[in-house]
């Protein structure tokens, strides 16, 4: 959904929320602040750039997709706080204020993606962090897996 969609969306019903991908290479200021002014929450899907479709989708396009755990930024901020770089992605959106919905499949990361309550991110951190946005070019879903869909009159992600 792009920000003319949610307005026009918001015209006929108000949605309880908007679930959208944000992480450090796709971070949507526009849309969030939009969503902040029409008072709807934003919960961000692939908050840790969802390798496991990054890999499916740099294997059809040939597109390089970053790994977000392994930027420099995120490394250095991980290592200061004796925190994991999942955590630091995490906080940063968090943060920001949009819920994260991570997946993993393995317990102890589980654990450690819940476990981001108890530190904070300085305001330079945050700016660090904030300078990694690409925004359209960060974007890892956008559903070009289903063909045709960019040429769809409401596909959200024109660039
Ligand atoms: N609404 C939508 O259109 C939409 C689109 C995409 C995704 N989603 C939803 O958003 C949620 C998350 O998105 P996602 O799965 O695409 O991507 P994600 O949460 O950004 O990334 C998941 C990947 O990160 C790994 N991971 C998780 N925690 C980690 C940690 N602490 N350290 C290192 N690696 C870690 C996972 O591996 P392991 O499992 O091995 O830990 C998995 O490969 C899912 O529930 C998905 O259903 C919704």
């Amino acid at each position: 959904m792009n920000e003319k969609q949610l307005r026009r969306l918001c015209g006929v019903a108000r949605p309880a929320c908007l679930q959208i991908e944000v992480h450090a290479l796709c971070q949507q200021p526009r849309l969030l602040a939009a969503a902040r002014q029409l008072a709807i929450p934003v919960i961000a899907y692939s908050p840790l750039g969802s390798k496991m479709l990054a890999e499916v989708l740099a294997s059809k396009t040939g597109r390089e997709y970053p790994d977000l755990l392994q930027l420099p930024v995120v490394q250095r901020i991980a290592a200061k706080h004796s925190r994991t770089p999942a955590q630091i992605l995490l906080r940063h959106t968090l943060q920001r204020g949009v819920a994260v919905i991570p997946k993993s499949t393995d317990p102890n990361r589980i654990k450690q993606n819940i476990s981001v309550w108890d530190f904070e991110l300085s305001e330079s951190e945050m700016s660090e962090l904030g300078a990694l946005d690409r925004g359209e070019a960060g974007r890892i879903c956008d559903f070009s897996f289903f063909v045709g869909m960019n040429s769809h009159p409401e596909f959200p992600f024109k660039k």
